[in-house]
């Protein structure tokens, strides 16, 4: 330990966010998603209904990275303030705007250049003048307190080893009174062994994942009440080995992890959709 600083853990969270920060940057260069969308039964079809699919351009649905939709859960009105932690490509921004119409704003914070980019091309194509991209972390949000009314964010804290500090700065930017709405993966099992701390499943938002109890008590610790698991979806054998394969081949190359460890893995996690709130006073 050097003054309270645990290099051991300091080390760690740089590994991830250097292996986070390459899959992600691959994946926006190459005009990706993080799914399969060819296919009928295809993840975004699973998570967006056909009314969200309709607003979005042909293109952007290709750069999908989420496990849910907390736009879904979000209940947002005309005129409020959203912001979405880690908004990658943008999806859930657009489909937030158009909730909350030109007397509102959303924002987008995302931690690389070139998901923002892609953001920006999508919502200058569509024409919004309500939303801003910025280029940020969500451990450290560049946003000012007390000033967002709805934050959501989509299958983005399990990438992050600071939990804590995200669901505390979370806290620090929503107004009193204001709201959590989130789609992220969380852990019903232990994972295999093998897997923990394996770096392209923590890329793949599966060996950063919290057990559901852990992430909702980092939830609560950080000062939200009200928090609520409104659904959790978890995956089929034949969905997992198919995330398998199609990551194999994107991949074209071997990985450290043997196809059953992984499956197994990608069985032990559901996607959770979470709200909760900023008491209206302060709470002491
Ligand atoms: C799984 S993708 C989800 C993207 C988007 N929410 C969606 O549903 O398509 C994760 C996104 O989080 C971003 N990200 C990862 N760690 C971050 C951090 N610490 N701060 C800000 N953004 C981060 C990545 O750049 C990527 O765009």
């Amino acid at each position: 330990m050097l003054r309270g600083i645990n290099v051991p853990e300091r080390k760690k969270a740089d590994k991830v966010r250097t292996a986070v920060a390459k899959h992600y940057r691959k994946i926006a260069k190459e005009g990706k998603s993080c799914c399969d969308i060819t296919s009928e039964d295809s993840e975004i079809v699973k998570i967006y209904t056909p009314e969200d699919l309709a607003v979005l351009p042909g293109d952007a649905k290709n750069s999908s990275c989420a496990c849910g939709n907390p736009v879904a859960i979000a209940e947002l009105k005309p005129g409020q303030v959203v912001l979405d932690m880690g908004s990658g490509a943008g999806l859930d921004v657009f489909l937030a705007a158009k909730k909350v119409g030109p007397d509102g704003r959303v924002m987008g914070v995302d931690a690389l250049p070139e998901m923002l980019a892609k953001a920006n091309k999508y919502a200058k194509r569509m024409g919004f003048s309500n939303i801003e991209f910025r280029k940020g972390d969500i451990e450290n949000l560049p946003v000012d307190p007390d000033s967002v009314d709805v934050i959501i964010s989509n299958c983005v804290i399990n990438l992050v080893t600071d939990k804590d500090r995200v669901f505390r700065e979370a806290y620090r930017v929503l107004r009193p009174g204001g709201k959590l709405a989130i789609s992220d993966r969380v852990l019903l099992e232990d994972l295999p062994e093998k897997a923990e701390g394996d770096l392209e499943l923590w890329s793949a938002c599966v060996s950063g994942a919290l057990k559901e109890k852990e992430y909702i008590s980092k939830i609560k610790s950080a000062g939200f009440v009200k928090v609520k698991v409104t659904d959790r979806r978890t995956y089929s054998e034949k969905e997992a080995r198919s995330f398998i394969k199609e990551a194999a081949k994107e991949r074209k190359k071997k990985t450290k992890l043997d196809e059953e460890t992984a499956v197994k893995a990608f069985l032990a996690v559901a996607n959770d959709r979470i709200v909760a709130f900023k008491p209206v006073a302060r709470q002491y």
